[in-house]
């Protein structure tokens, strides 16, 4: 067992794995290049009751589940169930303490809220991890999983975005690339999410926590708050705490496109507006836009300033010329992404998915970026593996963190923009510095609390309970890097 797991990653606490750094491949074992294609990885599940167990179905074809982590034994009992042999745990802390030196890899899937500190630990001790989209709830957070997967290339890493790994996504850069539309200062993406209630009041009635779950660990970094029922499992995904709403759910499989294809950086410019927004509950509709400086030209093609608009909630774009009459611009996946080029105007659907130009016109661009086969079907998974099993000749995954991260922050920001738009100006973004440089330190932001409206015979009423007011920078910081709960820290950001 190596030093790390001998002293317990409990009794340390998150805090004290802050002074560590990734473990030697000598300790290790055979981790990090020295897994022969013949070997089968060991992997650990964490979050494995919803989309985790649609991603263990991908890896257990061909590899080791050695431990699976939930808060909720109830909801991730079929998984347990198909793997009697893995050893279940509830604090994926303690799963590291107890078995780190017999795990290579690790599947994270819980709530957005606690992918970095799952993530960054398990990367700590020199995990290869694959982590489900968004990879993060806040932009500090990305740039830390950024930075530790630049630090350590030796870990393979990979956003569970399977678009990126789908060959509509490779169409869509290849197409750019090669000046088949021209030049892109517009693009607009949508979806049709949330397909889940959102803008909602924060739940007043206190349900009994089931004996089968653990909230304390599902709350982890997080504020705690009592539990309902209406948090977990799945709708977590529309409260500001655990989720990142309709944005955060479908973004990282409808902005990717216009990220890679597009060389994108970080914005320099974002608004929005949505539909009522609360403290603690997504709203039901959102506009965001984000501006982003002039990038390098390619050879074939200038990227100038471009501007990224993106809708949910059931707000859609113009229907662009040369979009058939009578189609459903969700009718692709539940979404469609449109470039706005000087030539031609470029489609797909949610994932990078079929892909055309509006001209009719199918280009025939020279393949500039790799395959990977089944992406939708498991192959993006796969290439996780394959890539941790390549040793010295692996190339990056499609998501690896060092794209995923930079990639995140654009998602992460479109967040901020929403809850910062009562501030009723274009925010503008010092990227490099993760800081807004024209919120004044005096400004101040009053917060919807609790839409009261009833119906009181007959005649409605109207009661909005705003926050006192909070000071705007502090607030945009708070969200910028969360402050963890007392017991929860991240790991250091790598110099
Ligand atoms: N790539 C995709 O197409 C896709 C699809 C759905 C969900 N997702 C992503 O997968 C993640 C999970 O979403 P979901 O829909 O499966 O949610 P879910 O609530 O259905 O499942 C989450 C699981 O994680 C467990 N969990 C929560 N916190 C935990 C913790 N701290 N430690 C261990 N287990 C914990 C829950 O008990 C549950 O079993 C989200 O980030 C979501 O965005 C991706």
């Amino acid at each position: 067992m190596s030093n790390i797991t001998r002293r317990s990653f409990l009794q340390r606490g998150t805090a004290a794995a802050a002074a560590l750094t990734i473990v030697p491949n000598v300790v290790l074992g055979k981790a990090h290049g020295h897994i022969a294609p013949t070997d089968k990885l060991n992997i650990a599940g964490i979050g494995i009751g919803g989309m985790g167990n649609a991603n263990l179905k991908n890896m257990e074809k061909t590899e080791n589940i050695v431990a699976l982590c939930d808060i909720d034994w109830r909801y991730s009992k079929p998984v347990f169930d198909r793997h009697p042999q893995a050893k279940k745990y509830w604090d994926y802390r303690k799963m590291f303490d107890e078995m780190g030196s017999s795990i290579d890899a690790v599947m994270v899937a819980t709530a957005d809220h606690t992918h970095a500190i799952i993530t960054a630990d398990a990367m700590t001790l020199g995990k290869h991890v694959y982590t489900q989209k968004p990879l993060t709830h806040s932009i500090y957070e990305a740039r830390l999983l950024t930075k530790l997967a630049e630090a350590h290339p030796e870990v393979v890493t990979q956003m569970g975005n399977q678009g990126s790994s789908d060959e509509g996504t490779d169409l869509v850069t290849e197409w750019i690339w090669n000046g088949e539309i021209g030049e892109v200062t517009r693009v607009d993406c949508a979806t049709n999410r949330p397909i889940w209630p959102q803008g909602l009041n924060t739940p007043e009635k206190v349900d009994k926590v089931p004996k089968t779950m653990n909230w304390d660990l599902f709350i982890g970094p997080a504020k705690m708050r009592p539990f309902n029922m209406t948090y977990h499992p799945w709708n977590w995904r529309g409260w500001w705490d655990f989720g990142t709403g309709a944005l955060g759910d479908m973004a990282c499989h409808i902005l990717h496109q216009p990220f890679q294809a597009l060389k994108l950086t970080y914005p320099t410019r974002v608004q929005a507006s949505s539909t009522m927004l609360l403290q603690d509950c997504a709203p039901t509709a959102e506009h965001v836009r984000l501006i982003y400086p002039a990038r390098e030209n390619m050879p074939k093609i200038a990227m100038p300033e471009v501007e990224i608009h993106w809708y949910d909630g059931g707000l859609l774009p113009d229907r662009p010329v040369g979009f058939p009459d009578g189609e459903d611009m969700m009718g692709m996946g539940g979404g469609i992404t449109i470039f706005h080029g000087t030539k031609d105007t470029l489609v797909c659907g949610c994932y990078g998915q079929k892909p055309r130009l509006m001209s009719g016109r199918v280009p025939n661009a020279p393949k500039a970026v790799r395959r990977v086969k089944d992406a939708m079907r498991g192959g993006h998974e796969q290439d996780w593996i394959a890539q941790i099993k390549a040793g010295s000749s692996r190339v990056p995954c499609k998501s690896d963190f060092r794209i995923a991260g930079p990639f995140t922050e654009m998602v992460d920001m479109g967040v901020l923009a929403v809850r910062l738009q009562t501030l009723n100006k274009e925010l503008e973004w010092d990227g490099q510095n993760m800081k807004f440089t024209n919120i004044g330190p005096n400004e101040e932001i009053r917060i919807l609390k609790k839409d009261d409206f009833k119906v009181v015979d007959g005649d409605p009423k109207f009661n909005k309970i705003y926050t006192d007011p909070i000071n705007a920078q502090a607030f945009a910081a708070e969200m910028i890097k969360h402050n963890y709960r007392e017991g929860w820290k991240l790991v250091d950001m790598p110099r």
